[in-house]
């Protein structure tokens, strides 16, 4: 009788109780999914179709991630896995495990401290955080914080000194690298964007009102906070950047379509670090970066936001390995959701992964600890996919430990 009393004691035994709103909160979320939803319930609907959103039909943004779900592992027995080193490294400098916090336009939508949360969870998990030119940080602001690996990202606005100018502002910051997003000639037509009226910084209306209404939580800590600006180009590009605008009317008049491959010579000549083209999407694209000499390139649709029916990158990753493999490092970009996710690319000849939403899903979820736990998670999912596949390092990796299984499937 007292044995029973006993076990039933301990089945009834309550969680430990927690008063930390957001601890809890992130203690049941098991994976991005979980977070995504969260973030879905936290955030006002047009801030979470932002993110979350894709260009027309979104069946790219689909693909990304049903991709993944396609590639088998083959997994090995038997191996001594005690130990797992799962540090790999790019552009010639240390990572935790093989991944990069993607850019980002407008982190502080999602919270207040938006690209200096990012940056600072990204550096005490010994990961590169790549600052965005549409950020709401500056390239300053995010150096002060954050000691780690730091790239840049680069728009290029059809005014080459504000270009020139940003550069020199993220080598005098000590930013390692600049990334250069090339799929962005014009905008995708994001449409749950065009549905929500959604503008840069948001408008007030009616419907924007009471969406804040329905979120409080985010609203007290929006109105609470510095107004939002594009925080590396204030004051300096031609539109006033109070007035709200659409993304698309942004770009499409500030960027500058007319880039090319002769462009890359250009940065060349005034960055002297490391240069990463993301938004490579075929094969041939890949051999005339490896040829323009570029360090590495980003496999990227820009997680389906530009052109609708663009491949998955991850589909890439082993034909554009086999064809440049050895003079380019290859990001892969899109869909990642799970440690495993990285493992698959990496095995397929990335030498990384790209990951955006994520983040920031973990960002609306729970804050900056929120990006903590996302980071972590997927840290530890890439740990454990290699004890169960066999690999005790990331040079255990290989194409012969995943397979194709079928690419027409969910
Ligand atoms: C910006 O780069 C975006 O994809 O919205």
């Amino acid at each position: 009788m007292t044995s029973i009393v006993r076990t039933l004691r301990s089945v009834l035994r309550f969680r430990r109780f927690g008063i930390d709103p957001t601890e809890v909160r992130l203690s049941r979320a098991a994976n991005v999914s979980d977070l995504r939803r969260i973030a879905r319930r936290r955030l006002p609907r047009g801030v979470f179709d932002y993110i979350d959103g894709a260009a027309e039909d979104e069946l790219t943004a689909a693909r990304n991630a049903a991709a993944f779900r396609n590639v088998e592992f083959r997994p090995r027995v038997l191996r001594n896995v005690d130990k797992i080193d799962t540090s790999a490294s790019l552009l010639g400098q240390p990572l935790a495990f093989p991944l990069v916090l993607a850019p980002t336009g407008f982190t502080r939508m999602v919270e207040p401290q938006g690209e200096l949360a990012v940056a600072r969870a990204a550096d005490r998990a010994g990961l590169p955080y790549t600052l965005s030119t549409m950020g709401t940080r500056s390239i300053e602001e995010v150096a002060a914080v954050s000691g780690g690996r730091k790239w840049f990202q680069v728009y290029v606005w059809r005014d080459r000194g504000l270009v020139k100018e940003m550069l020199e502002r993220a080598a005098a910051a000590a930013y390692e690298a600049i990334v250069i997003t090339v799929d962005v000639p014009v905008l995708g037509s994001r449409e749950r964007d065009v549905r929500r009226g959604f503008t840069l910084p948001p408008k007030m209306g009616l419907d924007t009102i009471i969406d804040g209404a329905l979120h409080l939580g985010w609203t007290w800590s929006f109105v609470r906070s510095e107004p939002i600006a594009f925080s590396n180009v204030v004051n300096r590009s031609e539109t006033d950047e109070s007035d709200p605008v659409s993304l698309a009317d942004y770009v499409n008049s500030q960027f500058d379509a007319a880039l090319s491959w002769d462009d890359i010579a250009w940065f060349r000549s005034i960055w002297d670090g490391p240069i990463v083209l993301k938004g490579i999407q075929t094969v041939e694209d890949a051999r005339l970066a490896a040829d323009a000499g570029v360090e590495a390139i980003a496999l990227s649709n820009h997680g389906g936001r530009q052109l609708d029916g663009a491949p998955p990158a991850l589909e890439l990753v082993g034909p554009v390995a086999e064809a440049v493999g050895g003079r380019v490092e290859i990001i892969c970009d899109g869909g990642i959701q799970r440690g495993s996710d990285i493992v698959k690319a990496v095995s397929l000849g990335a030498r990384a992964c790209m990951a955006g939403r994520a983040y920031l899903y973990a960002l609306g979820a729970g804050g900056e600890r929120g990006v903590d736990h996302v980071l972590r998670q997927l840290h530890e999912g890439v740990r454990r996919t290699m004890a169960l596949t066999g690999a005790t390092s990331i040079d255990n990796l290989t194409p012969d430990i995943v397979h194709w299984r079928d690419r027409t499937g969910p």
